[in-house]
């Protein structure tokens, strides 16, 4: 049997057939587009992914159509997908990275209580979540908001249309603010918040769960569906990271550092997401918005090239020397900032100062703000000396050799680097009863075909730059509010 592990990104949805023995023989990547209608906004049609999805979903299983065993997911968290009473959907999905709900947020975290919501969900209000989406929908479009029936995350509706079942997984319903993530069932208080009833909510299972079988119109006739998770959950699994306090960085369109946890956690002041994994257990998380989508936006929009390799020629023998930095707050900032007015920055420019110093910059500024969020786990007594790492940025060896000095951990590479699609292809698998579970599948199937190591000297050089980086957010704070 073959299995197909589904990522539903930001900006395209990647299919891949695996075997079973997790060889990747085929893939199939389906561009779309994000909206971004007002600022702050940011917004997809689920028609788009539904398209994606039919045209990649042809190709992997062109041929083959019987010997699909199964398919899941790894999507884009978050989302607000809303249905109508006729399964139609209301209004365009409002996606994990737009800022409009900057009131609900503060009503949500200052109203309710930051408290209050930690209490009935493990986690407080970031603007990217669905619940604030939800209010603002009430807010903002009354009509519409009557119409909802059913309210999903971005890969559930996938799921819904592949097999006409209303479910969802926990570690993905655990960013809605909607999940009572220590005890794994919707929370009463907060669907009242929301002002919706729990009908409209879809049913939760773990993320190896088979939800159903994908419907004859897709021709692939013994192919189940496993629910699958949130892409970082899903990504884990793609890499491995399954066992208490293992680690794994991605590099996409956001960038996280995901922590798997054996026991629920929940940090002193709720900096880190606590939300439930895709292996049954939790894991903690911190989210910054703007990753890799730096670096492209550095590549293609301001110096119009597609040459990443010649972008970071000459730059190897830049690092530790570098006096320009960068703020990575393109899209505002979740973690640990939950703000929707941060901006992103250039400093320390002098009149010979080189694009190369300044794309270097780019770098080491997403890479100061994921580790902005390893030392809030690391604070709070997790131990970080290791990590995986995937998403489109993981390709680059320097930027790879960047984050093993700024983090001064050893920075594992994988025999795939395709974490979502392969957690889900992992799901599907463990489905189809193919592997008794999930940690059996990631110890027959993930090696570690490389390790980079920190290089202490340039360690140093990194510390004390952090210590200036640390100080750039708070003095721009306020700047940022009047732009
Ligand atoms: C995680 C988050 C992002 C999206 C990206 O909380 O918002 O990583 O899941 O697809």
């Amino acid at each position: 049997m073959f299995y197909i592990g589904i990522d539903l990104g930001t900006s395209s949805l990647k299919g891949i057939l695996v075997s079973k023995t997790g060889g990747i023989i085929k893939e199939s990547t389906k561009f779309y587009d994000v909206s971004y209608p007002q600022d702050k906004w940011s917004e997809q049609n689920p028609a788009d992914w539904i398209n994606a999805m039919k045209l990649a979903l042809k190709e992997l299983s062109e041929g083959i159509e019987d010997e699909i065993g199964g398919i899941s997911f790894g999507g884009q968290m978050h989302g607000l997908v809303v249905l109508d009473e006729n399964d139609n959907v209301i209004r365009p999905c409002i996606l994990w990275n737009d800022g409009r709900t900057e009131k609900e947020t503060e009503y949500l975290n200052n109203v309710i209580g930051k408290e209050n919501l930690s209490k009935y969900t493990a986690n407080i209000a970031f603007a990217g979540f669905t619940l604030p989406k939800i209010l603002w929908m009430k807010n903002n479009e009354p009509e519409n908001f009557k119409k909802i029936k059913k309210i999903m995350l971005p890969k559930d509706y996938l799921a819904y249309v592949l097999t006409g079942k209303f479910t969802t997984d926990y570690s993905d319903a655990s960013g809605m603010l909607l999940l009572d993530v220590k005890n794994k069932k919707w929370s009463k208080e907060m669907c009242e918040i929301a002002g919706i009833s729990m009908d409209m909510l879809p049913e939760l299972h773990e993320s190896y769960d088979a939800i159903g079988m994908v419907k004859p119109e897709f021709g692939m006739k013994n192919c189940v569906v496993a629910i699958g998770g949130g892409d970082n959950a899903a990504a884990a699994i793609g890499t491995g990271t399954i066992a208490d306090g293992g680690c794994n960085i991605s590099l996409g369109t956001s960038g996280t550092v995901f922590i798997s946890m054996d026991k629920f956690f929940v940090d002193n002041g709720n900096k880190l997401h606590a939300f439930a994994h895709a292996t049954g257990k939790w894991h903690l998380m911190g989210c910054i918005l703007a990753a890799a989508s730096c670096n492209r936006w550095w590549v293609e929009n301001i110096q119009e090239s597609e040459d990443y390799a010649g972008a970071v020629r000459g730059m190897e023998d830049m690092v530790g020397e570098n006096n320009v930095f960068f703020l990575p707050y393109l899209s505002g900032e979740r973690s640990p900032h939950n703000d929707v007015n941060a901006r992103a920055a250039f400093i320390g420019m002098r009149a010979n100062t080189t694009k190369e110093e300044m794309g270097l910059a780019v770098l080491e500024g997403v890479s100061f703000a994921l580790r902005d969020c390893v030392e809030i786990a690391r604070n709070a007594g997790v131990t970080i000396n290791k990590t995986t790492l995937c998403g489109g940025g993981a390709k680059s060896k320097l930027w790879q050799q960047i984050l093993a000095d700024i983090l001064d951990a050893d920075v594992c590479l994988l025999n795939t680097e395709q974490g979502p699609s392969f957690g889900g292809a992992i799901l599907a698998m463990v489905a189809n009863k193919e592997y008794k579970d999930v940690k059996e599948a990631c110890d027959n199937i993930i090696k570690v075909k490389e390790v980079i190591h920190p290089r202490k000297d340039i360690v140093a050089k990194y510390n004390k730059k952090y210590e200036i980086f640390k100080q750039l957010y708070p003095a721009l704070k306020d700047i940022y509010k009047q732009i």
